[in-house]
């Protein structure tokens, strides 16, 4: 009855639904993609710098393929409410880098900032990945759009790879560094696991009414995501927080090859 296939080809075959759903995810990669470019700028390290603005790039050209996915069904971008607003609420929640201060020209980002950036990043590109490897899978047979995922599923596990090495690379041989990055993580998926539920109880709302969904199938889809988020909430949320080194020929997926890696695993 909840089969997850059936729900996105349910979605995906319904212009309104489909509208909805290219929408929210081309506005989470829009959103990466602007702050990058800002915080690019702001940061010392030439070589990190270079990096992000990779990864905004990427993020853009993200966006950019969910934008040809609803022009090709001859739809436009539908209006984005707050409640749907991933980024806009982890932004409210104090989660990554603050937009105002980017508007500020004077002041460079200090560690901290850093770092509350990229653990933001680690986080929201892991949910990003595993939401975006579901779609690609029950959609299989809709050929179009799943040659458009798997690519775009292929750049998010880049970028995570990306978030977890920098944040690896920050820390390493530094206990200081190190107790930050783990904190801010911590932080940053208690926070981000919240958002998420509040955000899928209220786009599952939407697409109840866009479908037509029975009242049975609502309170078992609320359920499910209820119950999402108390495992997530009893322990489930330290997947979010784990640092993994991408084997050597993978590093430095976005960028010039470092010259000297940090060590193993934490
Ligand atoms: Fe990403």
């Amino acid at each position: 009855m909840l089969s997850v296939r059936k729900l996105f080809l349910d979605i995906h075959d319904n212009d309104e639904a489909f509208q909805l759903l290219c929408t929210l995810t081309a506005a989470g990669r829009a959103c990466c993609g602007g702050e990058s470019e800002r915080i690019a700028a702001l940061v010392t390290d030439p070589e990190l710098a270079h990096r992000i603005t990779r990864h905004g790039d990427e993020e853009n050209e993200h966006a950019r393929v969910f934008h040809t996915l609803l022009r090709g069904r001859g739809l436009e971008a539908a209006q984005l409410c707050a409640d749907l607003d991933y980024m806009a609420q982890l932004e409210e929640r104090g989660l990554g880098f603050p937009h105002d201060r980017l508007r500020d020209d004077a002041q460079t980002l200090c560690e901290e900032d850093v770092i509350a950036y990229l653990s933001r990043s680690r986080v929201t590109e892991q949910r990003g990945a595993a939401e975006l490897r579901l779609m690609q899978k029950a959609l299989a047979e809709r050929p179009e759009v799943h040659r458009a995922l798997t690519s775009v599923t292929r750049g998010e596990a880049r970028h995570l790879a990306y978030a977890q090495e920098e944040l690896l690379r920050l820390a390493d041989g530094d206990r200081r560094r190190s107790a930050l990055v783990r904190r801010s993580l911590r932080r940053t998926a208690l926070a981000e696991i919240r958002v998420h539920r509040d955000v899928s109880l209220a786009m599952m709302s939407r697409m109840g009414a866009i479908l037509g969904w029975s009242w049975t199938r609502r309170r078992l889809l609320t359920f499910s995501i209820r119950m999402a988020y108390l495992f997530e909430r009893c322990g489930g949320w330290r997947r979010l927080t784990s640092l993994r080194m991408p084997p050597p020929g993978r590093r430095t997926v976005l960028g010039r090859p470092a010259a000297a890696g940090p060590r193993g695993r934490r």
